[in-house]
C-alpha cells in the first residue's frame, strides 16, 4: 500500500491474535422465558440468535487475561517483551484503576505501561490506532491491545429493548513494528452531541451512586435505538469511504470487511451503501450478539480459522458506538 496523508510513518502490523468467549450460551428462546420477547422478534430486528454470558466470578479483566495469554502464546511471545497494554472496554472491572493495569499484572507484562481506552463500541479501533501510533513513532515496539467486555452485567435484564442485544467476550492483538512502509490507515471520529443516545447515566461524577440511582436502574445501559441506528448506518459508510479514499483504493480492493457487530440491519445497510459483495463481509453476531470492544477481534479470529481471512488479505474494520464515536482501520492481514 502507499503511504498517503493519514498513513503512518513507520510500519506497524498485527503480529498475533487471541480470543476468549465464555462457555455459557444464552439463546433468544431462553430470554423469552423470562421477558416479553421472542426469538422471531430478536432475530428479525437484530440478526442475533444467542450470546455468551460470563460466569458470576468473571469480570472484564478475567476475560481479557485469557485472550491476552492466548494471543502471546500463539507466537511464543514473552509477556516481559510487551511494552504497553491497552484495554478497550465499556464494562471495566472498576471506574478506577484501569482494567489494563489488572490485566498487565496478571499476564506478567511487568515491564509494560498500561491504560484503558474508552470510546464506546469503537474502542478496539481507537486502541489499534493508539498502538499503531506508539509503534510508528518508535516509542514502543510491541503493544498489546485487548477488547474485553462483560456487558451482561451492564444491561437491565428487565429492559427488553437493550438486554437482548449484548454478549460477553474478549479478543487481543499485538501491534508490532514492521520493516516495510505503512500498512495502517485510520479514520477516527466523534459527535458528542449524541452522547445522550447511548449511555450509562449513573456511577460517574455527573450522577454518583445513590439508593435512587439504583432504584431507577440508572447504572445500566440506556439507548435510543432508532437514533443510534440512524447514526451508525451513515457514519460507518462515510468513514469507510474516507479511509479507502486516503489509501487510494476502492471497495473491490478489500478482501474482507469486518464491521462492529451491533445489528445485522446496520451492517446490511452500510454494506449496500458501500457496494460490498456478500462474500467480502464477515458477520457472527447471530452467535455472539454485540460484544462491543471485543466484537472485531472475535470476528478476526473466526474469519481466520474458517479461511475467510488469509495472509496478505486487505482487511477493513469499522467500529461505531457510544460517544457517539466511529472509527475505521484498513490494514493488511499478516497472520
Ligand atoms: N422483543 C419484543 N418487542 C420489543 C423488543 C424485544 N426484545 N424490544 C423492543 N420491542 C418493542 C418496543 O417496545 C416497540 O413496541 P411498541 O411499538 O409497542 O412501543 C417495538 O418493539 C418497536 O420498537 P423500536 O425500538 O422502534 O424497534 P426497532 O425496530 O427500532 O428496533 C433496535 C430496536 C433493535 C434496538 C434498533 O433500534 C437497533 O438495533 N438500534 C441500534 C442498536 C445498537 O446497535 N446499539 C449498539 C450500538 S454500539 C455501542 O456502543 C453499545
Amino acid at each position: 500500500m502507499t503511504s498517503p496523508r493519514r498513513g503512518l510513518a513507520r510500519g506497524a502490523r498485527i503480529s498475533a491474535l487471541g480470543v476468549y468467549v465464555p462457555e455459557k450460551i444464552l439463546t433468544n428462546d431462553e430470554i423469552s422465558g423470562f421477558l416479553d420477547t421472542s426469538d422471531e422478534w430478536i432475530m428479525s430486528r437484530t440478526g442475533i440468535r444467542e450470546r455468551r454470558i460470563a460466569s458470576p466470578d468473571q469480570a472484564a479483566s478475567d476475560l481479557g487475561v485469557i485472550a491476552a495469554r492466548r494471543c502471546l502464546e500463539s507466537v511464543d511471545m514473552d509477556p516481559l517483551a510487551v511494552d504497553l497494554v491497552i484495554v478497550t472496554t465499556i464494562s471495566p472491572d472498576h471506574i478506577m484503576p484501569a482494567t489494563a493495569s489488572i490485566v498487565a499484572d496478571k499476564i506478567g507484562a511487568l515491564r509494560a505501561g498500561a491504560f484503558d481506552v474508552q470510546a464506546g463500541c469503537t474502542g478496539f479501533v481507537y486502541g489499534l490506532a493508539s498502538a499503531a501510533a506508539f509503534v510508528s513513532a518508535n516509542i514502543y515496539e510491541r503493544v498489546l491491545v485487548i477488547g474485553a467486555e462483560v456487558l451482561s452485567r451492564m444491561v437491565d435484564w428487565e429492559d427488553r429493548s437493550t438486554c437482548v442485544l449484548f454478549g460477553d467476550g474478549a479478543g487481543a492483538v499485538v501491534v508490532q513494528g514492521a520493516d516495510e512502509g505503512s500498512v495502517f490507515h485510520f479514520d477516527l471520529g466523534n459527535d458528542g452531541s449524541g452522547a445522550e443516545f447511548l449511555n450509562i447515566p449513573a456511577g460517574g461524577s455527573r450522577m454518583p451512586a445513590s439508593h435512587q440511582t439504583v432504584q431507577q436502574h440508572a447504572h445500566t445501559m440506556h439507548m435510543t435505538g432508532s437514533e443510534v441506528f440512524r447514526f451508525a448506518t451513515r457514519a460507518v459508510a462515510e468513514s469507510c469511504e474516507r479511509v479507502l479514499g486516503d489509501a487510494e483504493l476502492g471497495v473491490a480492493d478489500v478482501d474482507l470487511f469486518v464491521p462492529h457487530q451491533a445489528n445485522i440491519r446496520i451492517i446490511d445497510s452500510a454494506v449496500r451503501r458501500l457496494g460490498f459483495k456478500e462474500d467480502q463481509v464477515f458477520a457472527n453476531l447471530d452467535r455472539h450478539g454485540n460484544t462491543s470492544c471485543a466484537s472485531i477481534p472475535i470476528c478476526l479470529s473466526e474469519a481466520s480459522e474458517s479461511g475467510r481471512l488469509k495472509k496478505g488479505d486487505r482487511l477493513l474494520m469499522a467500529g461505531f458506538g457510544a460517544g457517539l464515536t466511529w472509527g475505521t482501520c484498513l490494514t493488511e492481514w499478516e497472520l
